[in-house]
C-alpha cells in the first residue's frame, strides 16, 4: 500500500500532537497545522510537514494544503482536533466569544475539509475525523457556545458524510469526555475540574490523550470504510450518544 498522508489540526500539543504522533507511528506520513510553531511533535515524526496558522483564515488554510500536495503528492486523512473551550457564565458572554468559539470549532473544520477534499477525491479514498465532545451531552452550563459549536460538529460530521461517500470518503468524530492536557489543566480542569468530570464517569479516572488513539486509528482503517457520520463516544461511560 502506498505511504498515506494525514493532516492534523492543533498538532502542537495536547490531543493533535498525540494523535500526529500516532498516525505516524503507523505509517503515514504527517502534516500539523497549528496557530503555533510545533517543535515537540516535529522531534518525533521524521519528515513532519509543520504549518502555522489559522484553521479559520481561508488563504491560510488553501496554502498550506498546497504544501502538504507539494511536499507529501497526496493527502488522504483529516483530524479536524483544533479547538477552543472557555468557560464562563453565560450571560457573561459576549457576541465576540460566541463568534471565536463558532469560528475555530465550526468554521474551521469547514474550511480546512473544504480546502482538503479536492485532494481526498483525487485520492479515490478519504477518512475525515472530528473531534467534538461528550459535553455535548453533559451539558456544562458555563459552556453553551462551545456545546452548541461541537453539537454543530456532529450536525457537519452527518451531512458531510452523506455528501462525500461516492467517493470513497468516510466522516466521523470522536467525542472525549475531559481530557489531561496542558490546556485542560489550566482552565477547565484546574478546581476540581477533573474531579467533577470522573465522578460522573464509569470509568473512575481522568482520561489522557492517549485513550483516544485506538478510537482515531480504528475510524481511519482500511478496514472502516463502512463506518461513516457515527459519532464515536469515548468518555469513559459518562454520557451516553
Ligand atoms: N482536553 C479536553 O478535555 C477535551 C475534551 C473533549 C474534546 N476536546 C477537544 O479536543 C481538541 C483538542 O483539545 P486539547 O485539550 O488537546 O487542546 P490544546 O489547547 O491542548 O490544543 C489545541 C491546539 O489547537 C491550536 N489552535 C487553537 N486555535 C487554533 C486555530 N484557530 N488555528 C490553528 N490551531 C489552533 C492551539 O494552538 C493548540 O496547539 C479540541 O477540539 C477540544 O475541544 C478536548
Amino acid at each position: 500500500m502506498q505511504t498515506r498522508t494525514a493532516l492534523v489540526t492543533g498538532a502542537a500539543q495536547g490531543l493533535g500532537q498525540e494523535f500526529a504522533v500516532a498516525l505516524a507511528g503507523h505509517g503515514y506520513r504527517v502534516a500539523g497545522l497549528d496557530l503555533e510553531p510545533q517543535p515537540r511533535t516535529a522531534e518525533q515524526i521524521p519528515d513532519y510537514v509543520e504549518l502555522v496558522g489559522d484553521v479559520s483564515d481561508p488563504d491560510t488554510v488553501r496554502e498550506g494544503l498546497e504544501r502538504i500536495i507539494d511536499r507529501c503528492g497526496a493527502l488522504h486523512v483529516v483530524v479536524n482536533n483544533a479547538g477552543v473551550y472557555p468557560a464562563k457564565p453565560f450571560e457573561e458572554t459576549t457576541l465576540e466569544d460566541w463568534r471565536r468559539v463558532m469560528r475555530v470549532n465550526l468554521e474551521g473544520p469547514f474550511l480546512v475539509t473544504h480546502s482538503a477534499l479536492p485532494y481526498l477525491k483525487a485520492a479515490g479514498w478519504g477518512r475525515i475525523v472530528n473531534i467534538t465532545s461528550a459535553a455535548v451531552l453533559t451539558a456544562p452550563p458555563t459552556m453553551v457556545p462551545y456545546v452548541a459549536s461541537k453539537m454543530g460538529l456532529i450536525g457537519f460530521t452527518r451531512s458531510l458524510a452523506a455528501a462525500v461517500a461516492r467517493h470513497g470518503i468516510t466522516v466521523n468524530a470522536i467525542a472525549p469526555s475531559m481530557v489531561r492536557t496542558a490546556t485542560a489543566e489550566r482552565t477547565v480542569g484546574a478546581d476540581g475540574g477533573f474531579e467533577y468530570v470522573r465522578s460522573g464517569q464509569a470509568v473512575v479516572r481522568t482520561q489522557v490523550p492517549a485513550d483516544l488513539v485506538s478510537t482515531l486509528l480504528y475510524v481511519v482503517d482500511e478496514g472502516s470504510g463502512f463506518l461513516t457520520g457515527q459519532t464515536l463516544n469515548v468518555s469513559g461511560g459518562s454520557a451516553y450518544l
